[in-house]
């Protein structure tokens, strides 16, 4: 610094310099040590010294440069001179803070907490798919996927819902525009039809993805929201390997002490049909008005996959046999974490999804 502001008081002939290499060099001193002054302004105090030092009339360092500098120059060498001195006057005042600025405090406590900055959470639906996937591939299952926009043969046909077939009410389908052939699929159980057409039985798969149905929203209804789909096919698969899967199943994932029960049902593609109760969570089977004081809580439905559906795949319903189930994985995780309205799930409260990793 020292060195420049002593050198802006003398003539170019007495600093020895003579040509456009040399009045290079001295510029780019000044402008280095330019920058570094700007860098240097943390304080009101410090913007004033230096706008004197570099832009005052009397002492400032570009107006001495300006004085000194361009007089002495020869001839050919002025108008370099000059346009460098007009760059470095307009760089100087350009570092010059706004009246006003604020200036960051020069004692900063490098011990104080930092900022933390937010990380994202598992979303609990995604936690829940995650455990399922986890409990069935340790049981030797597959995952299996499909699409969601489907057809009506893999959504409905081939599991056994024949045209105008009431049980097809009970799906409240989206249709897509067009012959209505396509259609937003209303459960998983059409990856049964996908994966038993590509492989051979024995089969073993668990299924984990979105579904759509019309229904208005309220705290137990959402029209997208996520199922699990469980099956096995392959020689003599009988009952008795249902309900051992699914206990096995419901006691990894709600604990030891859970008890089930089975309830006759009805579906298209499984018979016999059945229902899975189990003993209410949260009063553990006394009655509570979360089980509506029966200590049961409806969980999935399952059954023995139904012949008719083997045709539609080419397996021979003679020699194969095999099990299914399934429900809503948005249920699970409502039941697993007591959390008591659905919506809550795709609302984004951060305040909400930060509880679940
Ligand atoms: N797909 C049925 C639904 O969404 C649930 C279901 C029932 C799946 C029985 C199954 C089953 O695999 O065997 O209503």
């Amino acid at each position: 610094m020292s060195a420049i502001s002593d050198k802006t008081k003398l003539s170019l002939q007495d600093l020895g310099i003579g040509d456009e290499t040399g009045v290079e060099a001295l510029m780019g001193e000044l402008r280095a040590s330019l920058d570094a002054a700007i860098a240097g302004i943390t304080s009101a105090e410090a913007a004033e010294q230096y706008r004197i030092q570099w832009l005052g009339r009397k002492q400032g360092l570009i107006g001495a440069a300006t004085d000194n500098w361009l007089k002495s120059a020869p001839g050919p060498l002025k108008r370099v001179v000059g346009k460098w001195l007009n760059e470095l006057r307009a760089r100087a005042e350009a570092g010059m803070p706004a009246e006003g600025a604020a200036f960051l405090s020069p004692g900063i406590d490098i011990t104080l907490p930092g900022v933390r900055r937010p990380i994202g959470s598992r979303h609990p639906v995604q936690l829940v798919m995650q455990e399922i996937e986890e409990i069935f591939r340790s049981m030797g299952y597959s995952v299996e996927t499909g699409p969601e926009v489907e057809t009506d043969y893999y959504n409905f046909e081939a599991l056994n819902f024949p045209p105008d077939h009431p049980a097809r009410d009970t799906q409240d389908t989206f249709f897509l525009a067009g012959d209505g052939n396509k259609l937003l699929r209303t459960h998983t159980s059409p990856v049964q039809i996908r994966t038993m057409e590509k492989q051979k039985p024995p089969v073993r798969a668990v299924v984990l993805g979105k579904v759509y149905r019309r229904d208005a929203p309220d705290a137990s209804h959402s029209f997208m929201f996520h199922q699990m789909e469980c099956f096995a096919v392959d020689t003599n698969i009988t009952l008795c390997d249902l309900k051992g899967t699914l206990n096995e199943f419901i006691r990894r994932f709600f604990g030891p002490k859970v008890r089930t029960r089975f309830r006759p049902s009805f579906f298209p593609f499984t018979e016999p049909s059945a229902e899975l109760d189990i003993s209410c969570l949260i009063c553990g089977g006394s009655g509570c008005p979360v089980c509506k004081r029966t200590g049961w809580v409806e969980l999935l439905g399952s059954g023995m996959i139904d012949p008719a559906v083997f045709g539609f795949v080419g397996y021979d319903p003679d020699r194969i046999s095999g099990f299914a189930f399934g429900t809503g994985a948005d249920r699970l995780a409502l039941m697993k974490y007591g959390i008591h309205d659905i919506q809550l799930l795709w609302q984004g409260d951060k305040r909400f999804l930060r509880q679940y990793r």
